[in-house]
């Protein structure tokens, strides 16, 4: 019924992944497979909202209507089994906007607050922009994937106002377990630590795993949180912006809702709004398919770098499009690797090091392409790893 077998010319479209590669790795004509978007157009029936609010011609200011928190509510108890209230939401142009609203609201300059490496950058990054200390909890790498050390974190914990959880984290791709998510809650809760669950690739959690919303597990948990979703990684519309924050806690979504008006922020755009509730009421089976699509593509990038490349392996992820490749076997310095990547292979993925010290010999490869992008990509990293 939806196919992602049309290739998209995405060139001239003020793309980041497209356009702006040579700008951004200094290298021209290098295949984009970096920053996490997909190559897909958006479900049918966000092109029709879209297209049908241009058509009105009129954009003037826009107010988010209760249909579209009522959207919302509906998708995150049918696809993720939490009962939200329409007045639990606060709207933001992101999730990086809503976290940066977050550590504003609930911590102070130099207030400690915990992340686990490698994790993606701008959750470190807003910390220390924002003059707050940086607590690095790094995760165990295991067989089974990624893993929270608990002593650890016992101990970072201490002392500490927030902690900011990537759920499923990227990169790396592990979906926290009820268990985990469970453990981690206690521990917060007893050292009175605020949780702000990114949940951005929730939704993109590949089946027969399944997403846990961290405030869904227990209701003291709800207490203590901030989670931030977004139709954006979903169904492809980064470019709109739009994102949730669900804090069911009224005082913290009070204090939440100051900052924003003290930052003059008080509506979505009219295209964020249209799209974003067309997106929740219509796209369910669309992601289903895209899931698939998404699975065969981690199964090939898999197969293809861990058949090819004895001393790399591709971890599978279990949500996101984003495979996670350890490169470390080939004993050669990043800055070597990216050589190899950019000029030999002529590809561009993400660094491991941009995720933290712990990323460092990793690469993350975004797989959310046409499957002829997908092979091209191959063959240059085949040429790109030639001879090591
Ligand atoms: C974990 C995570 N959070 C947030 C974002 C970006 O969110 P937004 O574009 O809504 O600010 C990304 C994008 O890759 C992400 O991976």
């Amino acid at each position: 019924m939806y196919s992602f077998d049309d290739m998209i010319e995405r060139r001239h479209t003020h793309s980041v992944k497209w356009d702006e590669t040579e700008r951004f790795f200094g290298v021209k004509d290098v295949l984009p497979m970096w920053v996490a978007d997909m190559d897909f157009q958006a479900p049918p029936a966000v092109l029709e909202a879209l297209a049908k609010r241009v058509e009105h011609g009129v954009f003037g200011y826009t107010a988010i209507p209760l249909s579209l928190k009522e959207a919302i509510r509906d998708w995150m108890q049918q696809r993720h089994q939490w009962s939200v209230e329409p007045y639990w939401m606060s709207f933001c142009t992101g999730v990086v906007p809503a976290l940066a609203t977050a550590i504003e609201a609930f911590t102070s300059p130099h207030d400690r607050i915990v992340v686990f490496p490698p994790v993606y950058p701008p959750l470190f990054q807003l910390v220390q922009k924002n003059d707050r200390q940086l607590v690095t909890c790094p995760l165990l790498l295991t067989e089974k994937g990624y893993a929270i050390n608990w002593a650890d974190l016992q101990e970072k914990l201490k002392g500490a106002k927030m902690l900011l959880l990537c759920s499923p984290h990227n990169p790396g791709g592990r979906v926290w377990t009820k268990e985990e998510l469970t453990t981690l809650g206690t521990l917060c809760l007893e050292n009175g630590v605020i949780v702000v669950s990114d949940e951005i690739h929730a939704d993109l959690t590949l089946p027969p795993c399944r997403h846990t919303p961290f405030a869904s597990t227990d209701e003291a948990f709800a207490d203590i949180s901030v989670t931030c979703i977004a139709p954006t990684k979903t169904f492809n519309l980064a470019g709109l912006q739009a994102a949730v924050a669900i804090i069911p806690n009224s005082s913290m979504k009070k204090q939440f809702d100051a900052v924003q008006q003290r930052q003059g922020f008080f509506t979505l755009n009219a295209f964020a709004v249209a799209g974003t509730e067309a997106a929740y009421r219509y796209g369910s089976d669309w992601l289903d398919a895209l899931l698939e699509y998404i699975k065969e593509n981690i199964d090939r990038t898999c197969s293809f770098i861990n058949a090819s490349f004895p001393r790399v392996r591709a971890m599978s992820p279990e949500a996101t499009y984003l495979v996670w490749i350890d490169c470390r076997g080939l004993g050669i310095p990043e800055q070597q690797l990216k050589q190899l990547l950019l000029h030999k292979g002529k590809i561009a993925v993400e660094m491991g090091s941009k995720f933290g010290e712990e990323g460092r010999g990793f690469i993350r490869l975004n797989v959310a392409c046409h499957r002829q992008t997908l092979e091209s990509a191959f063959q240059r990293l085949a040429v790109a790893f030639e001879g090591l």
